[in-house]
Protein backbone atom coordinates (compact mmCIF):
# COMPACT_ATOMS: atom_id res chain seq x y z
CA UNK A 1 0.00 0.00 0.00
CA UNK A 2 0.73 3.46 -0.44
CA UNK A 3 2.49 5.17 2.72
CA UNK A 4 4.61 8.72 3.04
CA UNK A 5 6.71 9.93 6.14
CA UNK A 6 7.18 13.65 6.64
CA UNK A 7 11.19 13.78 7.63
CA UNK A 8 10.94 17.14 10.31
CA UNK A 9 13.71 16.61 12.25
CA UNK A 10 15.85 19.53 10.64
CA UNK A 11 17.33 22.35 13.02
CA UNK A 12 16.42 25.61 10.30
CA UNK A 13 19.50 27.40 11.37
CA UNK A 14 19.34 29.88 8.62
CA UNK A 15 16.58 31.46 9.85
CA UNK A 16 17.92 32.23 13.72
CA UNK A 17 17.05 33.83 15.68
CA UNK A 18 13.41 32.72 14.57
CA UNK A 19 13.87 29.36 14.36
CA UNK A 20 15.81 27.64 17.14
CA UNK A 21 17.36 24.14 18.01
CA UNK A 22 14.57 23.84 20.90
CA UNK A 23 11.90 24.89 17.92
CA UNK A 24 12.99 24.73 14.52
CA UNK A 25 11.27 26.33 11.31
CA UNK A 26 8.79 23.77 10.69
CA UNK A 27 7.07 24.38 13.98
CA UNK A 28 7.40 27.52 14.02
CA UNK A 29 3.72 29.11 12.74
CA UNK A 30 5.07 31.08 9.95
CA UNK A 31 2.49 30.12 6.85
CA UNK A 32 -0.61 32.29 6.32
CA UNK A 33 -3.26 30.45 5.87
CA UNK A 34 -1.17 27.60 4.35
CA UNK A 35 -3.44 24.32 4.66
CA UNK A 36 -5.77 26.37 2.21
CA UNK A 37 -8.79 26.04 5.11
CA UNK A 38 -9.56 29.68 4.80
CA UNK A 39 -9.88 30.52 8.82
CA UNK A 40 -7.04 33.01 8.15
CA UNK A 41 -4.67 32.02 10.66
CA UNK A 42 -1.35 31.42 10.10
CA UNK A 43 0.09 27.87 10.36
CA UNK A 44 3.43 25.83 10.15
CA UNK A 45 5.07 24.23 7.68
CA UNK A 46 4.69 20.99 8.98
CA UNK A 47 1.10 21.45 9.59
CA UNK A 48 1.04 22.31 5.76
CA UNK A 49 3.16 19.01 4.76
CA UNK A 50 0.70 17.04 6.89
CA UNK A 51 -2.48 18.19 5.52
CA UNK A 52 -0.80 18.01 1.58
CA UNK A 53 -0.35 14.28 2.16
CA UNK A 54 -3.66 14.46 3.47
CA UNK A 55 -5.30 14.95 -0.08
CA UNK A 56 -3.59 11.53 -1.21
CA UNK A 57 -3.69 9.56 1.72
CA UNK A 58 -5.49 8.24 4.80
CA UNK A 59 -3.99 9.51 8.12
CA UNK A 60 -3.00 6.04 9.35
CA UNK A 61 -0.56 5.71 6.55
CA UNK A 62 0.92 9.11 7.07
CA UNK A 63 4.45 8.74 9.07
CA UNK A 64 6.66 11.62 10.80
CA UNK A 65 9.90 11.34 11.58
CA UNK A 66 11.79 13.41 14.23
CA UNK A 67 14.16 14.41 16.84
CA UNK A 68 12.79 12.77 20.10
CA UNK A 69 13.00 16.18 21.37
CA UNK A 70 10.41 17.77 19.11
CA UNK A 71 8.11 15.16 19.64
CA UNK A 72 5.86 16.85 22.00
CA UNK A 73 6.02 20.03 19.64
CA UNK A 74 5.11 17.95 16.58
CA UNK A 75 2.02 15.96 18.56
CA UNK A 76 0.66 18.87 19.00
CA UNK A 77 0.65 20.37 15.96
CA UNK A 78 -0.64 17.25 14.29
CA UNK A 79 -3.62 16.05 15.81
CA UNK A 80 -4.72 13.52 13.61
CA UNK A 81 -1.05 11.63 13.26
CA UNK A 82 -1.64 8.53 14.59
CA UNK A 83 0.90 7.87 17.79
CA UNK A 84 2.30 4.96 16.78
CA UNK A 85 3.47 6.55 13.13
CA UNK A 86 5.65 8.80 15.02
CA UNK A 87 8.98 7.91 14.58
CA UNK A 88 11.30 9.30 16.68
CA UNK A 89 15.57 9.56 16.65
CA UNK A 90 17.42 9.36 19.92
CA UNK A 91 19.73 12.50 18.14
CA UNK A 92 19.89 13.96 14.83
CA UNK A 93 22.43 12.16 12.00
CA UNK A 94 21.09 13.47 9.01
CA UNK A 95 18.33 12.05 6.20
CA UNK A 96 20.11 8.50 5.38
CA UNK A 97 19.68 7.57 8.71
CA UNK A 98 15.87 9.24 9.23
CA UNK A 99 14.98 7.91 6.15
CA UNK A 100 16.16 4.47 6.72
CA UNK A 101 14.99 4.40 10.33
CA UNK A 102 11.47 5.63 8.91
CA UNK A 103 11.54 2.92 5.65
CA UNK A 104 12.58 -0.15 8.14
CA UNK A 105 9.39 0.74 10.87
CA UNK A 106 7.01 1.32 7.63
CA UNK A 107 8.20 -2.30 5.86
CA UNK A 108 7.89 -3.86 9.38
CA UNK A 109 3.68 -2.33 9.28
CA UNK A 110 3.70 -3.40 5.39
CA UNK A 111 6.59 -5.23 3.83
CA UNK A 112 5.41 -4.19 0.41
CA UNK A 113 4.45 -0.74 1.23
CA UNK A 114 5.46 2.12 -1.07
CA UNK A 115 6.66 5.19 0.80
CA UNK A 116 6.85 8.98 -0.65
CA UNK A 117 9.41 10.56 1.59
CA UNK A 118 8.21 14.54 1.95
CA UNK A 119 10.16 17.33 3.61
CA UNK A 120 8.79 19.51 6.40
CA UNK A 121 10.11 22.96 4.97
CA UNK A 122 8.23 23.23 1.73
CA UNK A 123 5.17 25.54 0.41
CA UNK A 124 3.72 24.09 -2.77
CA UNK A 125 1.20 25.73 -4.56
CA UNK A 126 -1.44 24.76 -5.56
CA UNK A 127 -1.62 21.40 -3.57
CA UNK A 128 -3.45 19.92 -6.57
CA UNK A 129 -0.20 19.77 -8.65
CA UNK A 130 1.73 18.51 -5.60
CA UNK A 131 -0.73 15.24 -5.24
CA UNK A 132 -0.45 15.05 -8.99
CA UNK A 133 3.37 14.77 -9.42
CA UNK A 134 3.27 12.45 -6.36
CA UNK A 135 0.77 10.31 -7.58
CA UNK A 136 2.69 9.97 -10.84
CA UNK A 137 5.81 9.03 -8.86
CA UNK A 138 3.87 6.20 -6.76
CA UNK A 139 2.45 4.75 -10.50
CA UNK A 140 6.03 4.77 -11.69
CA UNK A 141 7.06 1.77 -8.78
CA UNK A 142 4.12 -0.06 -11.23
CA UNK A 143 6.51 -0.38 -13.93
CA UNK A 144 9.50 0.07 -12.40
CA UNK A 145 9.58 -1.57 -8.72
CA UNK A 146 12.91 -1.19 -7.82
CA UNK A 147 13.03 2.37 -8.79
CA UNK A 148 14.29 5.13 -6.52
CA UNK A 149 11.97 8.19 -7.95
CA UNK A 150 12.86 11.67 -7.05
CA UNK A 151 10.01 14.66 -7.77
CA UNK A 152 11.78 17.38 -9.62
CA UNK A 153 11.35 20.98 -10.19
CA UNK A 154 12.38 23.54 -13.24
CA UNK A 155 15.10 25.51 -11.69
CA UNK A 156 14.74 29.17 -11.77
CA UNK A 157 18.57 30.17 -10.33
CA UNK A 158 21.84 28.76 -10.15
CA UNK A 159 20.91 27.67 -6.01
CA UNK A 160 24.27 25.94 -4.55
CA UNK A 161 22.01 24.92 -1.63
CA UNK A 162 19.89 21.99 -3.56
CA UNK A 163 20.74 18.73 -5.34
CA UNK A 164 20.43 18.57 -9.27
CA UNK A 165 19.10 16.18 -11.43
CA UNK A 166 19.91 15.14 -15.19
CA UNK A 167 16.71 14.37 -17.12
CA UNK A 168 17.64 11.53 -19.34
CA UNK A 169 15.57 9.37 -21.39
CA UNK A 170 12.03 9.05 -20.89
CA UNK A 171 10.20 5.73 -19.39
CA UNK A 172 7.04 4.45 -20.34
CA UNK A 173 5.36 6.59 -17.57
CA UNK A 174 3.94 10.27 -18.87
CA UNK A 175 5.86 12.83 -16.96
CA UNK A 176 8.66 10.90 -15.61
CA UNK A 177 12.24 10.43 -16.94
CA UNK A 178 15.19 8.32 -16.14
CA UNK A 179 17.89 10.48 -14.30
CA UNK A 180 21.22 10.73 -16.11
CA UNK A 181 22.88 12.26 -13.43
CA UNK A 182 22.67 13.59 -9.46
CA UNK A 183 24.68 16.15 -8.31
CA UNK A 184 23.79 17.36 -4.72
CA UNK A 185 24.78 21.13 -3.95
CA UNK A 186 27.49 21.89 -6.73
CA UNK A 187 29.44 25.07 -6.89
CA UNK A 188 28.61 27.96 -8.15
CA UNK A 189 29.82 27.68 -11.63
CA UNK A 190 28.29 24.30 -11.62
CA UNK A 191 25.13 25.06 -10.80
CA UNK A 192 25.25 28.07 -13.26
CA UNK A 193 26.26 25.34 -16.07
CA UNK A 194 23.31 23.07 -15.38
CA UNK A 195 21.03 26.06 -15.17
CA UNK A 196 22.15 27.33 -18.95
CA UNK A 197 22.43 23.56 -20.46
CA UNK A 198 18.19 23.42 -19.84
CA UNK A 199 18.68 19.71 -18.80
CA UNK A 200 18.46 19.52 -15.42
CA UNK A 201 16.00 19.75 -12.54
CA UNK A 202 16.08 20.68 -9.33
CA UNK A 203 15.78 17.96 -6.55
CA UNK A 204 13.19 18.80 -4.37
CA UNK A 205 13.81 16.24 -1.63
CA UNK A 206 10.82 14.27 -1.93
CA UNK A 207 11.07 10.93 -3.10
CA UNK A 208 9.07 7.77 -3.86
CA UNK A 209 10.68 4.38 -3.68
CA UNK A 210 9.27 0.84 -2.17
CA UNK A 211 10.15 0.74 1.65
CA UNK A 212 12.40 -1.95 0.70
CA UNK A 213 14.15 -0.63 -2.38
CA UNK A 214 15.56 2.45 -0.35
CA UNK A 215 16.85 -0.37 2.76
CA UNK A 216 18.67 -2.33 -0.21
CA UNK A 217 20.14 0.70 -1.73
CA UNK A 218 21.26 1.94 1.96
CA UNK A 219 23.17 -1.38 2.82
CA UNK A 220 24.31 -0.76 -0.93
CA UNK A 221 26.11 2.50 -0.44
CA UNK A 222 25.67 3.29 3.25
CA UNK A 223 26.37 -0.22 4.80
CA UNK A 224 27.19 0.76 8.40
CA UNK A 225 23.73 2.62 8.55
CA UNK A 226 21.88 -0.49 6.78
CA UNK A 227 23.26 -2.72 9.76
CA UNK A 228 22.76 -0.78 12.44
CA UNK A 229 19.39 0.01 11.56
CA UNK A 230 18.51 -3.75 11.13
CA UNK A 231 19.95 -4.33 14.33
CA UNK A 232 17.56 -1.83 15.81
CA UNK A 233 14.57 -3.11 14.03
CA UNK A 234 15.61 -6.95 14.96
CA UNK A 235 14.81 -5.93 18.59
CA UNK A 236 11.04 -6.51 19.93
CA UNK A 237 9.35 -3.26 19.50
CA UNK A 238 9.17 -1.06 23.12
CA UNK A 239 11.64 -0.51 25.76
CA UNK A 240 14.18 -3.40 23.97
CA UNK A 241 13.85 -1.60 20.94
CA UNK A 242 14.36 2.10 22.33
CA UNK A 243 17.38 0.90 23.79
CA UNK A 244 19.01 -0.40 21.05
CA UNK A 245 17.98 2.94 19.09
CA UNK A 246 19.31 5.34 21.61
CA UNK A 247 22.49 3.03 21.88
CA UNK A 248 23.15 2.52 17.89
CA UNK A 249 21.87 5.21 16.47
CA UNK A 250 24.38 8.36 17.69
CA UNK A 251 27.05 6.03 15.82
CA UNK A 252 25.62 6.05 12.66
CA UNK A 253 27.17 7.80 9.72
CA UNK A 254 25.77 11.37 9.45
CA UNK A 255 25.26 12.01 5.72
CA UNK A 256 21.96 13.14 4.11
CA UNK A 257 20.17 10.99 1.94
CA UNK A 258 20.90 12.74 -1.22
CA UNK A 259 24.69 12.54 -1.08
CA UNK A 260 24.42 8.99 0.66
CA UNK A 261 22.25 7.20 -2.19
CA UNK A 262 20.82 9.19 -4.49
CA UNK A 263 24.23 10.76 -6.36
CA UNK A 264 25.90 6.79 -6.23
CA UNK A 265 22.37 5.16 -7.60
CA UNK A 266 22.55 8.05 -10.52
CA UNK A 267 25.10 6.45 -12.08
CA UNK A 268 23.25 2.77 -12.35
CA UNK A 269 20.88 3.27 -15.80
CA UNK A 270 17.96 3.77 -15.06
CA UNK A 271 17.80 2.88 -10.94
CA UNK A 272 16.80 6.76 -10.21
CA UNK A 273 13.72 8.57 -12.43
CA UNK A 274 12.84 11.97 -11.94
CA UNK A 275 8.82 12.96 -11.97
CA UNK A 276 7.88 16.31 -12.91
CA UNK A 277 6.64 18.53 -10.16
CA UNK A 278 5.00 21.70 -11.87
CA UNK A 279 4.77 23.73 -8.84
CA UNK A 280 4.97 26.63 -7.42
CA UNK A 281 7.66 25.28 -4.61
CA UNK A 282 9.74 27.35 -2.41
CA UNK A 283 12.36 25.54 0.37
CA UNK A 284 11.81 27.58 3.38
CA UNK A 285 15.10 27.82 4.47
CA UNK A 286 16.55 31.15 4.19
CA UNK A 287 15.57 35.14 5.06
CA UNK A 288 15.31 35.45 1.59
CA UNK A 289 13.06 32.70 0.63
CA UNK A 290 10.96 32.83 3.79
CA UNK A 291 10.91 36.61 2.70
CA UNK A 292 8.53 35.04 -0.18
CA UNK A 293 5.85 34.00 1.53
CA UNK A 294 5.71 37.57 3.77
CA UNK A 295 4.00 40.59 2.82
CA UNK A 296 5.43 43.55 0.54
CA UNK A 297 4.64 46.68 2.53
CA UNK A 298 6.25 49.96 0.81
CA UNK A 299 9.15 47.57 -1.09
CA UNK A 300 9.62 45.69 1.98
CA UNK A 301 9.06 42.00 2.98
CA UNK A 302 7.48 42.49 6.29
CA UNK A 303 5.93 39.92 8.73
CA UNK A 304 4.91 41.48 11.87
CA UNK A 305 4.55 44.79 13.69
CA UNK A 306 6.63 47.28 11.64
CA UNK A 307 6.95 51.08 10.67
CA UNK A 308 9.38 51.73 7.38
CA UNK A 309 10.52 55.20 6.54
CA UNK A 310 12.62 56.18 3.35
CA UNK A 311 13.41 51.94 3.29
CA UNK A 312 13.39 49.40 0.46
CA UNK A 313 14.22 46.32 -0.04
CA UNK A 314 14.68 44.97 3.46
CA UNK A 315 13.14 42.07 5.18
CA UNK A 316 11.98 43.01 8.14
CA UNK A 317 10.61 40.29 10.92
CA UNK A 318 9.07 40.77 14.33
CA UNK A 319 7.59 37.72 16.27
CA UNK A 320 6.16 39.54 19.19
CA UNK A 321 2.88 41.14 17.91
CA UNK A 322 3.58 44.26 20.37
CA UNK A 323 7.06 44.62 19.61
CA UNK A 324 7.32 47.11 16.82
CA UNK A 325 10.15 47.25 14.32
CA UNK A 326 11.27 50.45 12.79
CA UNK A 327 13.28 51.64 9.84
CA UNK A 328 14.68 54.54 8.54
CA UNK A 329 16.73 54.98 5.38
CA UNK A 330 17.84 51.25 5.94
CA UNK A 331 18.27 49.30 2.42
CA UNK A 332 18.59 45.55 1.38
CA UNK A 333 19.17 44.27 4.99
CA UNK A 334 17.55 41.45 7.42
CA UNK A 335 16.18 42.93 10.75
CA UNK A 336 14.75 40.13 12.67
CA UNK A 337 13.74 40.90 16.42
CA UNK A 338 12.92 38.23 18.79
CA UNK A 339 12.14 38.47 22.47
CA UNK A 340 16.20 37.53 23.67
CA UNK A 341 17.70 38.61 20.24
CA UNK A 342 17.71 41.43 17.59
CA UNK A 343 19.84 39.94 14.06
CA UNK A 344 20.50 42.61 11.56
CA UNK A 345 22.81 41.74 8.08
CA UNK A 346 22.57 42.69 4.42
CA UNK A 347 20.32 40.32 2.68
CA UNK A 348 23.54 39.43 0.37
CA UNK A 349 24.94 37.63 3.62
CA UNK A 350 21.62 35.97 4.91
CA UNK A 351 23.39 32.49 3.98
CA UNK A 352 26.06 33.47 6.83
CA UNK A 353 23.21 33.92 9.56
CA UNK A 354 24.65 30.06 10.13
CA UNK A 355 27.77 30.71 10.82
CA UNK A 356 26.43 33.27 13.02
CA UNK A 357 24.89 31.18 15.10
CA UNK A 358 27.74 28.57 15.26
CA UNK A 359 29.37 31.66 17.39
CA UNK A 360 26.75 31.99 20.05
CA UNK A 361 25.02 27.83 20.14
CA UNK A 362 24.98 27.39 23.70
CA UNK A 363 23.13 30.14 24.93
CA UNK A 364 20.61 31.25 21.94
N1 LIG B 1 13.88 13.29 10.83
C1 LIG B 1 14.87 14.04 10.39
N2 LIG B 1 16.13 13.83 10.88
N3 LIG B 1 14.62 14.99 9.48
C2 LIG B 1 15.66 15.74 9.05
C3 LIG B 1 16.98 15.58 9.53
C4 LIG B 1 17.22 14.57 10.50
O1 LIG B 1 18.34 14.35 10.99
N4 LIG B 1 17.77 16.49 8.90
C5 LIG B 1 16.96 17.18 8.08
N5 LIG B 1 15.68 16.75 8.17
C6 LIG B 1 14.48 17.20 7.44
C7 LIG B 1 14.33 18.71 7.40
O2 LIG B 1 13.49 19.14 8.47
C8 LIG B 1 13.67 18.92 6.05
O3 LIG B 1 12.27 18.78 6.12
C9 LIG B 1 14.22 17.77 5.20
O4 LIG B 1 14.64 16.77 6.12
C10 LIG B 1 15.39 18.17 4.27
O5 LIG B 1 16.46 18.58 5.08
P1 LIG B 1 17.24 19.94 4.81
O6 LIG B 1 18.33 20.04 5.81
O7 LIG B 1 16.28 21.08 4.69
O8 LIG B 1 17.89 19.61 3.40
P2 LIG B 1 18.36 20.64 2.29
O9 LIG B 1 17.28 21.65 2.03
O10 LIG B 1 19.70 21.16 2.64
O11 LIG B 1 18.52 19.70 1.00
C11 LIG B 1 17.52 18.78 0.60
O12 LIG B 1 16.35 19.43 0.11
C12 LIG B 1 16.58 20.22 -1.10
C13 LIG B 1 15.25 20.82 -1.51
O13 LIG B 1 14.64 21.47 -0.46
C14 LIG B 1 18.13 17.87 -0.48
O14 LIG B 1 17.22 16.81 -0.74
C15 LIG B 1 18.40 18.66 -1.77
O15 LIG B 1 18.85 17.79 -2.79
C16 LIG B 1 17.12 19.33 -2.22
O16 LIG B 1 17.36 20.12 -3.40
MG1 LIG C 1 15.57 22.30 3.09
Amino acid sequence: MRHAVVMAGGSGTRLWPLSRAARPKQLLDVVQDGDGSGDGRAHSLLAEAFARLETLLPAERIWVCTAARYGGQVRAALPRLRPDRLVLEPVARDTANAVGLAAALVAEADPDAELAVVSADHVIRPVERFAAALGTAYDALSARPRALVTLGIRPTAPATGFGYVRRGAATEVPGVAEAAAFKEKPDRATAEGYLASGEYLWNSGMFVWRARTVLDALAEHLPASAEGLARVVAAPAGSARDAVLAEVFPTLPKTSVDYAVLEPAATEPGRVLVADLEAEWLDVGSWPALAQTLATVEGNAVGGLAVTLDSAGNIVFSDDPEHLVALVGVRDSVVVATADVTMVCPVSDAERVKQLLAAVEERF
